[in-house]
């Protein structure tokens, strides 16, 4: 393979390994910085700190065009381009943290030669402005600064990084743009050349939208139940329209994770520090912190108070194919249930570590089956493929009571009840018209 010029990554979470491991995968030597020296020791071992399909044997591939180091000039020493890829996380006020960010600026060293500064993280819009201030005020105006936001979904990283949509590069000059869209030619992506601040915006723009998408199909979902209609039906009828699509139309417990909070809200503080207020954003961030908590109504409604119950969660990562558990919609459903009295078990195919140390309380077990062992309502919090075992005569016989509240509508209702448990889902016809008309149907082979 061509080698290709060495660049740098400077943060090695998910963002910054998945960016390094492709760019090595390409002909890049890349040089990764971290500041957590275990997390840095344990890459420099060869083992990787999270769980994403892929990744692993990409930089098991690449191992030899990559290095990881505590040092910031390592970075700098033969890269000229180099990825900022630093959370920024939540502040309480909402606004996104940016000290992290800070502290690479401040820690850059001398640079003598020109280089290129890419920003992957995503900030509020009127960062790049601001770091560009920064520089120039520190003699650095020899250093570019390019804003390159990161679109890629946990659990799919490694191919949305290798066969992106589009690739955004955002510049003050017309050559350090130039400089990054090269990097990603061989992708072969469509590539947004645009200023800094309507690149910082269209990844926040990109999320907020997403999540109001999911919002929506959740309140569809909600008049859906109050309606007898079924809202997996309705999201297909809906998708198949072009103009439509079906992505994000999925009704369930509601958006969680390291981004889609954080940005909504970030892109929400952004308007009303600029003096708008973003009336839209206010209904998705409140529609989806109230989904996460309908799904005690559901438990209650069949069962009563859940003082002294045993609920099962099942599934606690934010999505599937990750272990990640920031803003997880388990963490609220596991606070809410044991702020009614109930006991509360747990299990995850992968994210028990992340699980024990966010879940005060709550009861961690092995396997799926030891979850609901004695358990009143098995709730499906994470669409994981290991959870379809849910229906399994074991599982119904471990159970008190064989009832299934699938939060995020994975398992065939028809199905479900035919194995034996009550079931509801989420949005999803339990009388409607539909499960009447199915059952009619059935009426003569039944009595055959
Ligand atoms: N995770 C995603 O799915 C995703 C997708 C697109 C964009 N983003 C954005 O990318 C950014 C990174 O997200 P992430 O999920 O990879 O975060 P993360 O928390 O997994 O990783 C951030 C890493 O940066 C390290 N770090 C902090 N300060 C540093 C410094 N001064 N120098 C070097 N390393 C430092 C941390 O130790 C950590 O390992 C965020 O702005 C996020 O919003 C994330």
């Amino acid at each position: 393979m061509m080698e290709r010029e060495p660049i740098g990554v400077i943060g090695a979470g998910w963002v910054g390994l998945v960016t390094a491991a492709c760019f090595a995968e390409l002909g890049h030597r890349v040089t990764v910085r971290d500041v957590v020296p275990e997390r840095v020791a344990e890459l420099q071992a060869g083992r990787v700190p999270i769980h994403e399909p892929g990744l692993d044997a990409l930089l098991e591939r690449n191992r030899e065009r990559l290095q990881f180091t505590l040092e910031i000039e390592d970075v700098f020493r033969d890269a000229a381009v180099a990825f900022v890829c630093v959370g920024t996380p939540s502040t309480y006020s909402g606004d996104a943290d940016l000290s992290a960010v800070s502290q690479v600026l401040e820690e850059l060293p001398e640079f003598e030669e020109r280089a290129i500064l890419v920003m992957k993280s995503t900030v509020p819009v009127g960062t790049g402005e601001k770091v560009r201030h920064e520089l120039d005020a520190r003699g650095l105006a020899h250093v570019g600064y390019v804003a390159n936001p990161e679109f890629l979904a946990e659990g799919t990283a490694v191919a949305n990084f290798l066969h992106p949509d589009r690739v955004v590069v955002g510049s003050f000059a017309q050559a350090d743009g130039d400089a990054v869209a090269t990097l990603y030619e061989p992708l072969e992506a469509p590539v947004v050349r645009t200023d800094i601040a309507s690149a910082e915006m269209i990844k926040l723009a990109s999320n907020a939208f997403l999540a109001t998408r999911i919002s929506f199909i959740n309140e569809i979902a909600n008049v859906c139940e109050m309606t007898g209609a079924d809202v997996v039906d309705v999201a297909r009828g809906m998708g198949l329209d072009h103009r439509l699509g079906r992505h994000f139309l999925n009704a369930g417990l509601g958006y969680g994770g390291s981004c889609f909070p954080k940005d909504v809200q970030a892109l929400k503080q952004l308007a009303g520090n600029s003096g708008y207020h973003f009336q839209l954003l206010n209904a998705v961030i409140e529609v989806n912190e109230l989904q996460k908590r309908r799904v005690v109504a559901k438990l209650v409604k069949y069962l009563g108070p859940l003082r002294g119950r045993t609920i099962a969660l099942l599934g606690l990562a934010f999505k599937p194919n990750t272990n990640d558990m920031r803003e997880a919609s388990s963490l609220v459903l596991a606070s809410r249930l044991l702020a009614e009295g109930a006991r509360v078990r747990a299990w995850d195919p992968v994210a028990m570590d992340e699980a024990r140390a966010l879940l005060r309380g709550v009861q961690l077990t092995d396997s799926l089956l030891e979850a609901v062992e004695g358990a009143d309502a098995a709730v499906i919090v994470t669409e994981w493929d290991e959870i379809r075992d849910a229906t399994a005569p074991e599982v119904r016989t471990a159970m008190a009571n064989p009832l299934i509240i699938d939060g995020r509508n994975m398992l065939d209702p028809e199905t479900v009840r035919a194995a034996g448990f009550r079931y509801e889902g989420i949005g999803r016809a339990s009388s409607s018209l539909r499960a009447l008309a199915e059952a009619e149907e059935r009426e003569p082979d039944l009595q055959a």
